[in-house]
Order: C-alpha cells, then sequence, then structure tokens
C-alpha cells in the first residue's frame, strides 16, 4: 500500500500579545528608521519568528549607555511620547523601550533624535522574550506598561501582556523595591492586573495619575469615549514569603 510521506511537525504558533500590523510608514518614518536605528536600537538575535527573541547573553547596560545608572523599561512605548519626555525630564536615569511595530518605533527615534537623547536606547522585539532573555535579574528600577492592548474578549484574554507569569518576570527583574506602573482604561484589566500583582510579591502603593505620563491619542480616546484611566502603581514586596 502506498503511503504518504510524514509532514514536517508544524512550529507551534505561540500566542502574542500584540497585532502584526501594516508595515506601511510615512515618509518622515522610513527615514527616521533609517537614519538612527544604528544609533539608539540595540541589536539583538531573534528568534525563526519575526520580532520574537531567541536566547542569547543578557545585555551589558553598562557598556550600552557608556555609564552605570538606574534603569527604567517602558513595554509597549508607542510612539515614544513618555519615554522621551521622562529621558529628557531625567537625565540621570536610563531608559529602555520594548516595541514591535516598525512604524511607532520610526517615531519614536524622530522624537530622541530631535532631542539628541544619550539615555534611551529601543529594543524593537516582544517585550516578555526580550526581559526574559536580555535583561539580568534585578536589573529594572521601573516597568512602566501604559494602555497595553487590551484585549477585551474574554476568549482573548490569554493575549493579553499582564499575566500572573508576566507578573513573576517582573519581579524577578526588578531591584528590590522596584516599581510597576500601568495605565488602562479597560476596567476588567484594571482588575486581572490587580489580582496578577497582588499575587506575585508586589504590593499596590498607589493608585493616582503618574505625573510624568504624558497624554497620548490612547488615553484622548479613552476619555472621548467616556471611560475611566486607571493609573496603578506596584512596588516589589520584599517582604512576600514568596520572595526568594
Ligand atoms: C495601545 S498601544 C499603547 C502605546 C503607548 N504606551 C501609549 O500609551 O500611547 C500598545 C502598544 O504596545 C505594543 N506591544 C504590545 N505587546 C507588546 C510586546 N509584547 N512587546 C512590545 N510591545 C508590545 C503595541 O505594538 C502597541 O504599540
Amino acid at each position: 500500500m502506498e503511503t504518504t510521506p510524514a509532514q514536517p511537525p508544524r512550529p507551534h504558533r505561540q500566542v502574542v500579545t500584540y497585532v502584526r500590523r501594516s508595515p506601511r510608514m510615512t515618509s518622515s518614518q522610513a527615514s527616521w528608521l533609517q537614519d538612527y536605528a544604528a544609533r539608539w536600537i540595540v541589536p539583538v538575535i531573534e528568534d525563526s519568528r519575526i520580532t520574537s527573541v531567541a536566547a542569547q547573553p543578557c545585555l551589558d547596560f553598562a557598556t550600552i549607555f557608556a555609564r552605570s545608572a538606574p534603569l527604567i523599561a517602558e513595554i509597549g512605548c508607542g510612539h515614544g511620547e513618555a519615554i522621551t519626555t521622562s529621558a529628557r525630564l531625567h537625565p540621570q536615569t536610563n531608559f529602555l523601550g520594548f516595541e514591535v511595530f516598525d512604524a511607532s518605533i520610526a517615531s519614536t527615534l524622530g522624537k530622541i533624535a530631535a532631542n539628541e537623547l544619550t539615555n534611551v536606547r529601543l529594543i524593537a522585539a516582544d517585550a516578555i522574550g526580550g526581559l526574559a532573555h536580555l535583561v539580568p535579574d534585578q536589573a529594572l528600577s521601573e516597568v512602566w506598561i501604559f494602555f497595553p492592548d487590551p484585549w477585551p474578549k474574554k476568549r482573548h484574554h490569554k493575549r493579553r501582556l499582564v499575566s500572573p507569569a508576566f507578573a513573576d518576570l517582573l519581579a524577578q527583574k526588578l531591584t528590590p523595591g522596584g516599581l510597576i506602573r500601568l495605565a488602562t482604561d479597560w476596567e476588567s484589566y484594571a482588575t486581572a492586573a490587580e489580582a496578577a500583582f497582588a499575587d506575585h510579591r508586589f504590593e499596590l502603593v498607589a493608585q493616582t495619575r503618574f505625573t510624568d505620563r504624558p497624554i497620548t491619542k490612547f488615553e484622548a480616546r479613552a476619555i472621548a469615549a467616556g471611560r475611566t484611566i486607571y493609573d496603578l502603581t506596584y512596588r516589589v514586596d520584599c517582604n512576600h514569603e514568596n520572595t526568594p
């Protein structure tokens, strides 16, 4: 009897927290990417899927920034409003932005270059693998997550960035006493984040707006639609019984 040749196993399609959008860019974005990527984007080894970070040695941030300073990571920095504003206001702090969308990275590069910021670098890849593989444990003084993609439908909740496993990863990468600052306009996201962080070594220390955070189009849209903005700041709870 004739047999069909065995098919190679299909690679497992990992759930990601973002939508792969059109690679289209404006001509300004294309030129910012071309002119500034080499200066401000940290090259990383991707795995077989574009924007996913392969296992590799951690980055040496003292070498990358040519100095030792507190390091703040922003996940999903969008068009770079928050990271570039804060980098300008706090020249003594280093900033690391993670973003997967090329047009957003390009816009952030445009702002970094216009302000000649030396204390910002970008990683153009998935922050989950990026934090796991590139950032040494206890290297971050703060992690910012402003308006993460909400994935409001229940069947899409597995795509949300904030989860109990992600809270564990952040606890590992933050310095003792380090902070997470989260803003979201989705009540169910805020509730899920509170559950994830409270059970995973974090204590809630503020529910007020972080003053450095500029209003972006995502927040403006939420306000125009009448939605409440939830600002949550958590600190790694050094006394938590699970803290190693
Ligand atoms: C709704 S936008 C918010 C952008 C910005 N923080 C703001 O407040 O305007 C969410 C951003 O997170 C990015 N993003 C989602 N998941 C990500 C991940 N795993 N790693 C890096 N960026 C991610 C998306 O590409 C998108 O730009």
